[in-house]
């Protein structure tokens, strides 16, 4: 384990409201319920099925794609969401350009020039130029399937996924178990998403669910190359995220293992690399291609990085015939080119203000080690009684954070709970940590069978 801390900075915008039990925490008890509808069926095409869960300003997209080829995933998703995908494109791109003057001041120099020069669109060609040559193929392919599915330009859609590499979020991370939590058995995972609560992309809130099965075959020596990890077959995860983003920000397995992202701001500039596998794909292929977090660690370890982010990364293994030192662990993880620590629980930083919790491993919003009390103080308060909706109605919206997408993940339960931002909604809430949230049982979602 490796104990360099780095300062770290990160932005959140706290928007005082009614005060709590500890003063730092900003937010308010979210008291909505938690809906555990089931999804419904709305169509299908060869190699894919869409559900739609939750009504009106928090519908969430449920995607099925089956193996077949990357390709042929691909073309399913664009032929099922051809539509929406059409209208996020272009609104989307709209909606960036308009506040372009706004997030340049927020990226990194290199980035700013860039957008400077050649507009956003180049800025991101650019990208993919210098990012090509260290990206797996079955990404193009995946894309190449969605723009002829979808009838969005291939450059397009590839523009979309490479936005997350320009275009930075803040974030918290939780892994709790043990004694933390109410049942004692379990493993909870919080990835709270603090990005952009007002883009239109919150109308496109989608869980991607992809059943590969021979699909990544041939795909052996390739994956070898970019992440000296003998090849072992491809598992059934979720992408918890947006329309058309192929990449991962949040994911989780059918053997339960789960990755979600946060920020990581360093003062120490030359830490990144823009020549790399971008951050995305490499969480997805970690979460598609591994069993266990010693793989994973293997393939973060190997993997030609390029921004710097906070991981936390889970396992659970209810099927105890998977080799693994043990049935739960989670870890925190600061992933960069050039810098790749881990931290266990035992290596949180141990101040008045963040206190080291046995089975805890949490990072707030803030610039770490965070000299806020507010994330500490909830955590110490409800230990022993953390369950999803306790994340999601005492600790989350209390934080402020989450509020572009709120995402629990139970592993024993092996639920997920999420909600998204909505910004068009005029009753509000706006942020995601506020509003509804929805219960996902995912070995539902991970057995649903293909289409006839
Ligand atoms: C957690 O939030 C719920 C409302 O959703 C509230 O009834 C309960 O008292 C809160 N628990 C604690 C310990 O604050
Ligand atoms: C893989 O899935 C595709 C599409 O659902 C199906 O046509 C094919 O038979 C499956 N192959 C295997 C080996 O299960
Ligand atoms: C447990 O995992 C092994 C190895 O991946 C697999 O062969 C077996 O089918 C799994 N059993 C269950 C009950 O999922
Ligand atoms: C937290 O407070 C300590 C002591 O006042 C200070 O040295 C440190 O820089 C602060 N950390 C951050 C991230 O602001």
């Amino acid at each position: 384990m490796n104990n360099n801390y780095f300062i770290l900075f990160c932005i959140l915008a706290i928007i005082s409201q009614v005060q709590s039990v500890d003063p730092s925490c900003k937010g308010i008890i979210n008291t909505n319920p938690i809906l555990h509808d089931e999804p419904t069926f709305v169509n299908s095409v060869p190699n894919g099925k869409r559900f739609v869960v939750g009504s009106g300003y928090d519908k969430i997209n449920i995607v099925h794609l089956y193996g077949g080829t990357p390709y042929d995933m691909g073309l399913a998703l664009g032929k099922l969401m051809s539509e929406d995908l059409q209208h996020l494109v272009p609104e989307y791109f709209a909606y960036l350009d308009n506040k372009i003057e706004d997030l340049i001041k927020t990226l990194p120099p290199l980035v700013a020039k860039w957008i400077a020069e050649l507009g956003l669109l180049g800025a991101l060609d650019l990208n993919y130029e210098i990012t090509r040559f260290y990206t797996p193929p079955w990404y193009d392919e995946e894309l190449r399937g969605l723009a002829a599915g979808s009838g969005i330009s291939y450059e397009n859609i590839r523009r979309l996924n490479l936005l997350p590499e320009l275009i930075k979020a803040a974030c918290s991370v939780i892994g709790a178990w043990g004694q933390s939590t109410l049942s004692k058995t379990t493993l909870l995972h919080l990835r709270s998403l603090d990005w952009d609560e007002k883009a239109p992309i919150a109308k496109y809130a989608t869980v991607t669910v992809y059943h590969p099965n021979t699909s990544y075959e041939g795909y052996e020596n390739h994956f070898h190359d970019y992440y000296k990890q003998k090849y072992s077959g491809s598992y059934t995860f979720a992408n918890f995220g947006y329309l058309g983003l192929i990449g991962s920000i949040g994911a989780y397995n059918e053997v339960s293992v789960g990755l979600g992202q946060k920020v990581w701001i360093t003062k120490e500039q030359d830490i990144t690399s823009r020549f790399g596998n971008p951050w995305t794909y490499v969480l997805r292929d970690v979460v598609q291609f591994s069993n266990t977090i010693d793989t994973v660690l293997t393939m973060l370890v190997n993997a030609k990085r390029t921004c710097s982010v906070h991981l936390g990364l889970g396992e659970y293994h209810r099927n105890t015939s998977i080799a693994s030192d043990q049935t739960i662990d989670f870890l925190g993880i600061e992933y960069s080119a050039k810098e790749f620590n881990v931290f266990s629980w035992k290596d949180m930083y141990n101040t008045p203000n963040h206190p080291i919790l046995d089975d805890v491993v949490y990072w707030d919003p803030h610039p770490q080690p965070s000299n806020d009390t507010c994330l500490g103080s909830l955590l110490v308060e409800h230990y022993g009684h953390l369950d999803a909706p306790t994340i999601i109605r005492n600790i989350t919206s209390q934080l402020r954070t989450g509020n572009t997408l709120n995402l629990v993940l139970d592993y024993a339960e092996n639920a997920a709970y999420l909600a998204y931002s909505a910004p068009d909604d005029p009753q509000g809430p706006l942020e995601a940590f506020n509003r509804v949230h929805t219960r996902l049982d995912m070995a539902k979602l991970f057995a649903e069978p293909a289409p006839k």
